[in-house]
């Protein structure tokens, strides 16, 4: 038996940073993102009756697939046990995977939650033989570790409700992909991996000495966000946007140790769209674990900005998204 499946990394709106419970991957506050429609993971699933585990990875621009290391092994079949559990599964069952990536991974684009909300998928329809719903697949994607994975599941536009338990804590689309035509241009300035992974770096977001004020701050700003993005309010939405950006960025920075995800050029490029919208076309920032950049505009001055940053020196390509559907079985 063969599927394939299609899953969305997202940018975080409101982000999640720190882990309440480290096992269950409960996050201190809800977030809110966006799924992209241009940056996504492609499984090719192939159920094998045999007891053997295979997974081949093609990255962005390159020709070949190359076979998981052994650490990501591990990783995965732990995954797989923890799946096993969650549904009390009786069967097992092997598997031959080929996952490709369509955007550049460790780079501050979310591939972990694109690959894991896939790797859920195949998973759950391996032990199931057919697909639960949303919320078990979301709860499911979350439990990888890669906990910004459930909110790729829903479609659209997501919300990640923290949750009181493990089994409350899910992300639901709050809007369908066509409810806002807004559009999230990652601005490449370095497609290099990130030496220090999200995973690793929740785990110190309480040393921070802001962190708890960020969790205060967060609670007021999801309530303004949701009020900006359901009155389509692209000027108070935008605002948010940054003011999120830069919170939790303050919080890495100054957790011990710290951790410095944004760059030199980083910190050029957010001037230059500071100075872009004041000038000519509304044009927001937002950052996730990465050096690079997420600009948020309206469609109808998609042109004007692309033809605008594809042209700085910093700026080494240019992903164009919009709102697009959860994971799904294409196949
Ligand atoms: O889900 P993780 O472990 O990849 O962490 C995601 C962390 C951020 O991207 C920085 C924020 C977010 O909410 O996506």
């Amino acid at each position: 038996m063969k599927i394939k499946i299609k899953s969305p990394a997202n940018i975080a709106f409101i982000k999640y940073w720190g882990q309440r419970d480290k096992d269950l991957i409960l996050p201190y506050n809800d977030s809110f993102s966006m799924n992209l429609s241009s940056c996504y993971t492609q499984l090719e699933v192939e159920y094998l009756f045999s007891k053997d585990y295979y997974l081949w990875i093609k990255n962005y621009q390159e020709k070949d697939y190359c076979q998981a290391d052994k650490k990501l092994m591990e990783k995965i079949m732990k995954y797989y046990q923890k799946t096993k559990a969650f549904f009390s599964a009786k069967n097992d069952f092997g598997f031959r995977i080929y996952s490709q990536n369509s955007f550049p991974i460790k780079a501050g684009i979310a591939s972990s939650a694109s690959f894991y909300s896939a790797l859920a998928v195949a998973f759950a329809y391996g032990f199931l033989k057919k697909l639960p719903n949303k919320k078990t697949l979301s709860i499911l994607a979350r439990l990888s570790g890669s906990g910004s994975a459930c909110r790729s599941i829903p479609d659209g536009f997501s919300w990640w409700r923290k949750g009181k338990d493990s089994l409350s804590s899910y992300a639901y689309s709050i809007a369908s992909p066509k409810f806002w035509d807004l559009v999230d241009m990652v601005l490449i300035l370095n497609k290099k991996a990130k030496s220090i992974g999200s995973a690793e770096g929740h785990l110190l977001a309480e040393t921070s000495p802001f962190f708890l004020n960020r969790i205060k701050e967060v609670k007021k700003r999801l309530k303004k966000i949701k009020k900006a993005f359901f009155e389509k309010n692209f000027d108070i939405f935008g605002q948010l946007l940054e003011e999120e950006t830069l919170s939790m960025h303050m919080v890495m920075m100054t957790q011990k140790p710290p951790l410095y995800y944004l760059s030199g050029r980083t910190f050029e490029v957010m001037k230059k769209i500071v100075d872009f919208r004041s000038r000519k076309k509304k044009c927001y920032y937002t950052i996730d674990a990465g050096e690079n950049i997420h600009l948020i505009c309206l469609k109808k001055d998609k042109k004007e900005i692309y033809d605008y940053f594809i042209n700085q020196k910093e700026i080494e390509g240019i992903i164009v998204n919009y709102p697009a559907e959860g994971t799904q079985i294409i196949k």
